[in-house]
């Protein structure tokens, strides 16, 4: 992979295969894989390509991650988790996306988009239970329902609620749920049937399985981590690390300071390099930081070489950071050297390459917003046809 470089992230296709499983194997409903934020850092064009075939729906936060999906796969539902602006009604009709429903203004707005264009578009109602940001009361419900009905070129396909705290809080993510089936009761006692309820996520999936109803939403746990403890039937795989290349090393004498600001002085005489990421690719950043009690606290970001941690020192720059190398027995000779960074991956600039391996080989690269195929030879990667669009 010598091309590449000098920072790429690579996804592992069958740890995610696996871990898609791992969640069919736990679900008594169907799967909505949540791929919002690229795939949790995955990569959306792919990521959603694997899943496509092997779930009943995908989820995004808005238009551009759907439109995303949609050069890959024209026919998976996609469910978009942001109710859309009145300027994108006409895209969600064309895309055939899914609609989260959380006003009246909005179905006014889209029965008059649908009717235009002569197009059924599928809505989903969201009913906020206790997480008190966006959706309805459950009150309102019935006459939202009845408002949709009368829309001749709106389907009702599902109602939906999210849980606040179904990892750390079971007894309100219960009273979110109680709430969220005496709706489902009244909304079916009206006659109402055939819509699919959904409220479950990764961690209530695991803890909750009452809440799987007719299908789950799940994110984290396809990516292989979990907010909750993982009971012992399940066993998850990881499924993406980042990598960058030092393109300096040199010794720098005790007593001197390192990066910008000159935060970090050196308490030995000391081996640096240099790895071309920072703050720009979303290395560091993370809204925690800005809290003093976590900037105190933090610890510093260890990178792997070889599976031995060397620790980020000084500041994180726009696009550079130093790391000691001092400890490593070779340290002069590590010019080239990729690490393995350590961070969270949401975070991480999409626009970074992303090597996808399957079967234990390269299958195919996102590079410079294209899907590639790809072969490894001697070390050295090649990109073949462009597979956007296929
Ligand atoms: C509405 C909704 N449902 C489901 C999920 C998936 O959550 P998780 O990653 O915890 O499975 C998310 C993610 O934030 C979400 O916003």
């Amino acid at each position: 992979m010598k091309w590449l470089g000098p920072t790429w992230v690579t996804v592992d296709l069958d740890a995610l295969q696996h871990n898609l499983n791992q969640v069919k194997k736990h679900s008594s409903a169907p799967i909505c894989a949540v791929v919002k934020g690229d795939a949790y850092g995955h990569g959306i064009r792919r990521v959603s390509q694997l899943f496509a075939s092997q779930v009943n729906y995908l989820a995004v936060n808005d238009l551009t991650e759907a439109l995303e999906i949609r050069t890959v796969n024209n026919q998976i539902p996609i469910l978009v988790l942001c109710p859309p602006l009145p300027q994108q009604l006409k895209a969600f009709a064309l895309h055939n996306l899914t609609v989260t429903i959380n006003s009246q203004n909005l179905v006014e707005a889209l029965a008059k988009q649908s009717r235009q264009m002569q197009k059924i578009i599928k809505v989903h109602l969201k009913i906020d239970t206790g997480m008190n940001r966006l959706g309805i009361s459950p009150n309102e419900a019935i006459d939202f329902v009845n408002l949709i009905k009368r829309q001749p070129f709106l389907k009702l396909e599902g109602i939906y609620t999210h849980f606040a705290a179904a990892n750390n809080n079971l007894a309100y993510t219960r009273k979110q749920l109680i709430k969220f089936k005496q709706l489902q009761q009244a909304i079916s006692e009206k006659g109402h049937s055939n819509l699919i309820w959904h409220c479950a996520n990764s961690a209530a999936l695991i803890n909750l399985p009452e809440t799987h109803l007719d299908l789950v939403r799940v994110g984290t746990l396809l990516y292989g981590q979990s907010t909750t403890k993982l009971p012992d039937s399940w066993n998850l795989q990881p499924t993406w690390n980042l990598f960058s290349r030092i393109i300096q090393v040199k010794k720098i004498a005790k007593g001197e300071s390192i990066g910008y600001g000159l935060t970090y002085t050196l308490k030995r005489h000391s081996v640096i390099g240099v790895i071309p990421i920072g703050y720009s690719d979303g290395l560091g950043v993370d809204v925690k930081k800005h809290h003093l009690i976590h900037r105190l606290l933090e610890k510093p970001i260890n990178v792997l070489i070889h599976d031995q941690e060397y620790p980020v020192i000084g500041k994180i720059a726009m696009g550079m950071c130093c790391i000691d190398l001092t400890d490593h027995p070779k340290a002069l000779d590590l010019y080239g050297t990729a690490v393995c960074i350590p961070t969270k991956r949401v975070l991480i600039n999409q626009r970074l390459p992303k090597v996808y391996f399957q079967n234990k080989k390269v299958s195919c690269v996102y590079f410079q917003n294209h899907l590639w195929e790809a072969v490894e030879k001697n070390g050295q990667l090649y990109l073949k046809d462009n597979l956007n669009g296929r």
